[in-house]
């Protein structure tokens, strides 16, 4: 079977099943719009990850962080925990979900190009592991908030390699025009590696390097080491020690199309081995300890949307063909994907087993705007109709996470499927929740 679907999910006497549970009745006790979580794959693919890094880096393997940004709840951090590996945060909202499900503290660890104060102090006290740096002004908070915690806070520094990764602009972060980090080519990124060295309170253990998101090569990567290890080496010409870490960010893409292929871990983790011994060779340092941040390539596949087809209409075209717009009961309130970076994803009916002929299709959202698409182009049996389901794979990441309440739609719930047993991790939105919200 393609890539886009979740390890449990099957197809069989003429449903789609998840972990044993046909779709029909998914719908039926849950409702739609739903996000459905395969726990099994999940998990499987967090242990993966772990396990790829210490396999291909042995020694050197620093640690494996989940992209909370990605997906979180409290649910899912406290299975990422189970599985052994850390977690990355980017607010204090996603930090106070990590608190709530006990996570490890020493396994946190903690971004964001704009962490207020408050933010910080938090991260302090409650003693996560790192605080990636990303501008000169929240040194000096670090240092402020550590000193009165009477501790010292590990941090990395994040640094920006000046790549373009070949993705999508709004998620490429590494080229030299953006927010995040310490651009190493203009050298800001020695002036904050100067700064944080001024206080006490702060131990610099290494750089941090992120280039995007979504990326299906490695090129790109091996060319963020190799920059970030070039600076290592300055680092330990300059002052004679050798800083012990490299984060190498996430970003590894995922099928959303039945014929796009994953960078898969078993791919992933040698190439950066590869990628990193050259470079450790090149500038003759020792290797460092290697950590990655892996968000969508752990849970975007785990999840498939559900929702139910309410309305159908066929639209003549200027070129006298025609397109049938199907409606369903969610839209860029639950994926803004598609809208925001013209993302990409295919469905299936998962009610029944149509053999009618396919015909030029659109799955559209139920919002007030015409923007509001799920799918652009996708060809569907043309029997199609009010009460169907469709599922849509791949949309575990960056969809409830991303998820907004415009036009007043309840955000979907999400609920985890595990041997042929299915409950709720994160509840439907009511409308009195939005309502709650006016004074
Ligand atoms: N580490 C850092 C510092 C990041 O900024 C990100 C993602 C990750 C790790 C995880 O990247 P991943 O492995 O999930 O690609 N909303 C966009 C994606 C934004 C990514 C933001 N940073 C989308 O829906 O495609």
């Amino acid at each position: 079977m393609s890539q886009v679907w979740s390890s449990k999910v099957t197809f069989a006497h003429g449903q789609l099943h998840l972990a044993g549970v046909p779709a029909k009745q998914l719908a039926e006790e849950f409702g739609t719009p739903t996000f459905f979580l395969d726990e099994a794959d999940f998990k499987a693919r967090a242990a993966t990850w772990g396990n790829a890094l210490s396999a291909s880096f042995g020694q050197n393997a620093g640690n494996v962080y989940y992209a909370g940004k990605a997906f979180l709840c409290i649910e899912v951090a406290k299975w990422i925990a189970q599985s052994g590996i850390g977690l990355d945060v980017c607010t204090g909202g996603e930090l106070a979900v990590a608190l709530a499900a006990d996570f490890p503290v020493s396994k946190i660890q903690v971004h964001g190009n704009n962490k207020s104060k408050a933010e910080i102090r938090k991260a302090v006290e409650v003693g996560v592991g790192t605080i990636v740096v990303d501008s000169l002004i929240e040194i000096e908070r670090i240092a402020a908030a550590a000193k009165l915690a009477h501790k010292v806070q590990k941090v990395l520094l994040r640094l920006t390699p000046g790549i373009e990764a070949h993705t999508h602009e709004s998620i490429a972060t590494a080229h030299e025009d953006v927010k995040f980090g310490f651009s190493i080519s203009s050298g800001s990124a020695w002036e904050g590696v100067l700064a944080t060295r001024k206080h006490p309170e702060i131990e610099i253990c290494g750089f941090h390097g992120h280039i995007g998101s979504q990326i299906l090569s490695m090129d790109a990567f091996a060319v963020a080491a190799d920059r970030l290890i070039e600076f290592l080496a300055k680092y330990r010409d300059e002052f004679g020690v050798q800083l012990p870490e490299l984060d190498l960010g996430g970003g590894y893409g995922i099928a959303y199309l039945p014929e796009d292929q994953s960078l898969a871990p078993e791919t992933v983790l040698p190439a950066l081995f590869d990628a990193v011994q050259n470079a450790c060779a090149k500038y003759k340092i020792d290797m460092p300890r290697i950590s990655i941040e892996p968000g969508r390539a752990i849970v975007g596949p785990a999840m498939f949307t559900l929702y139910e087809v309410g309305t159908t209409k066929e639209v003549v075209l200027e070129s006298g063909a025609t397109r049938n717009y199907i409606s369903v009961d969610g839209g860029m309130s639950d994926n803004i994907r598609p809208s925001l970076y013209g993302a990409e994803y295919t469905a299936v009916i998962a009610n029944r087993v149509s053999t009618s002929t396919v015909r030029s299709s659109r799955i559209v959202g139920k919002h007030c705007e015409t923007g509001d698409i799920v799918i652009r182009d996708i060809a569907l049996p043309s029997d199609l109709a009010p009460g169907d389901l469709l599922a849509v794979p791949a949309t575990g990441a960056y969809g409830r996470s991303m998820a907004s309440n415009y036009n007043h739609v309840p955000r979907p719930p999400v609920v985890a499927v595990i041997d042929a047993k299915a409950r709720v991790i994160v509840r439907r939105e009511t409308e009195a929740d939005l309502l709650g919200l006016d004074m």
